[in-house]
C-alpha cells in the first residue's frame, strides 16, 4: 500500500497505539501531520515500526511535525554534527558511570520511572526514540500513561490529593532517592556522587502541583514519578503530618507502578517511539556490560512551566 495516505492506528497493549501508513522519508502531507499531531495528543504514546531507513535529518526533520526542537541543557550528551540529537548510548566509554548493581549483576543505563528534565519544571513537550543499533536481550524502553494512572484513582483519594504540591529534588545518587525501590541495588565503583561528577549543572528543588492540567488537552495528570521524587509541601495545611504525607506518596507509587497503565517496547531496527512528556512517564531496563545498543533521541520543546523551582538554598 502506498504509504502516507492513510494511517492506520492500533492500541497497543494496556496504553499506547502503533501507527502504521507512515513512511518518515516520503513526503507528508498537512493533512497527514495534523493527524499525527491529533494522534500525539490522544494517546500520549505513539510507536512507529518498519521505517526503512532513518537518518539523523529524517528523523529531525520528522520531529518538527510536532514542535520546535530543543537542544538537551547538557551539551556532553548531544552529537556534535546534529545538536537536536541526543545520543543514548550503552557498550560506549560512558559505561563505567552508568553501571550500577542490581541482585548483584552489572547492569548498563537502568533508570526508574522519569519524565525528562522535569527537575527544570520545565519539562520538554515530547520526544521520540529511534532505534539505531538494538541490544540482543533486555534495553526495553516502559512508557507508563500518568493521564489514565489518574482517571483510574477512587474519588476520595483524587480530592485527598487535588491541593497538594509535591518536591523532587535533583540528586545524583539514586539511593537517597526516597521513592525508589533499592532493594537489590548497589551503586557501581564509577556512580555519580554529585552532579558535577558528569558534567552536570546543580538544579534546585522543582515544586509540581500533584495534579497537573495539561495546557494542551485538559487532561488530569497524576505528577508522579519514582525519580527524585521527596516529599509533600506543606501537608499540614490539609490535616496531614509529613509522616502521613510519605505514605500517601508510597500508596501513589504503587498507583503509578501497576501494569495496567505501562506499556515496554522491545526495540527493533526501524522502530520510532513518540511520546508525551507532559502526560507519560518513561523508564528503561537497561542492559548487561558490554551489550552495545544505540538509540537517538530528538526532544521536542516545552512551551509551558508546569512546576516551579525553589529559589537555591531556600
Ligand atoms: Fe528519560
Amino acid at each position: 500500500m502506498e504509504k502516507n495516505n492513510e494511517l492506520t492506528i492500533q492500541k497497543l497493549n494496556n496504553v499506547g497505539v502503533e501507527v502504521s501508513g507512515l513512511d518518515i522519508n516520503q513526503p507528508i502531507s498537512e493533512e497527514i501531520k495534523s493527524q499525527l499531531h491529533a494522534i500525539w495528543l490522544e494517546h500520549g504514546i505513539v510507536v512507529f515500526r518498519d521505517q526503512p531507513d532513518i537518518t539523523p535529518e529524517s528523523l529531525i526533520d520528522f520531529s518538527r511535525i510536532f514542535g520546535p526542537l530543543e537542544m538537551h541543557p547538557l551539551k556532553a550528551t548531544t552529537s556534535s554534527e546534529y545538536p537536536e540529537l541526543f545520543i543514548l548510548e550503552n557498550g560506549g566509554e560512558t559505561d563505567k558511570f552508568n553501571t550500577a548493581y542490581y541482585d548483584g549483576e552489572a547492569i548498563v543505563n537502568r533508570l526508574i520511572w522519569h519524565m525528562d528534565l522535569h527537575y527544570t519544571g520545565k519539562p520538554n513537550r515530547g520526544a521520540i526514540l529511534s532505534a539505531v543499533h538494538v541490544a540482543e536481550e533486555d534495553g526495553l524502553t516502559g512508557f507508563g500513561d500518568l493521564a489514565k494512572a489518574y482517571s483510574a484513582l477512587p474519588e476520595q483519594l483524587k480530592n485527598k490529593i487535588a491541593d497538594l504540591d509535591v518536591a523532587y529534588t535533583f540528586e545524583m545518587q539514586r539511593i537517597k532517592w526516597r521513592f525508589a525501590d533499592n532493594s537489590g541495588y548497589e551503586p557501581g565503583p564509577f556512580s555519580p556522587k554529585s552532579p558535577s561528577d558528569v558534567g552536570f549543572p546543580d538544579f534546585p528543588d522543582a515544586i509540581y502541583p500533584m495534579v497537573v492540567t495539561h495546557p494542551e488537552t485538559g487532561d488530569k495528570i497524576l505528577e508522579i514519578v519514582e525519580q527524585f521524587l521527596d516529599r509533600v509541601i506543606e501537608p499540614e495545611k490539609v490535616g496531614m503530618t509529613q509522616a502521613e504525607s510519605d505514605q500517601l506518596l508510597h500508596e501513589l507509587i504503587e498507583h503509578i507502578r501497576r501494569p495496567e497503565f505501562h506499556y515496554w517496547h522491545d526495540w527493533r531496527i526501524g522502530d520510532m517511539v513518540l511520546w508525551d512528556n507532559w502526560r507519560a512517564m518513561h523508564c528503561t531496563t537497561g542492559t548487561r556490560a558490554g551489550i552495545k545498543r544505540l538509540i537517538n533521541r530528538t526532544t521536542i520543546e516545552g512551551g509551558y512551566t508546569l512546576g516551579r523551582q525553589l529559589a537555591a538554598n531556600a
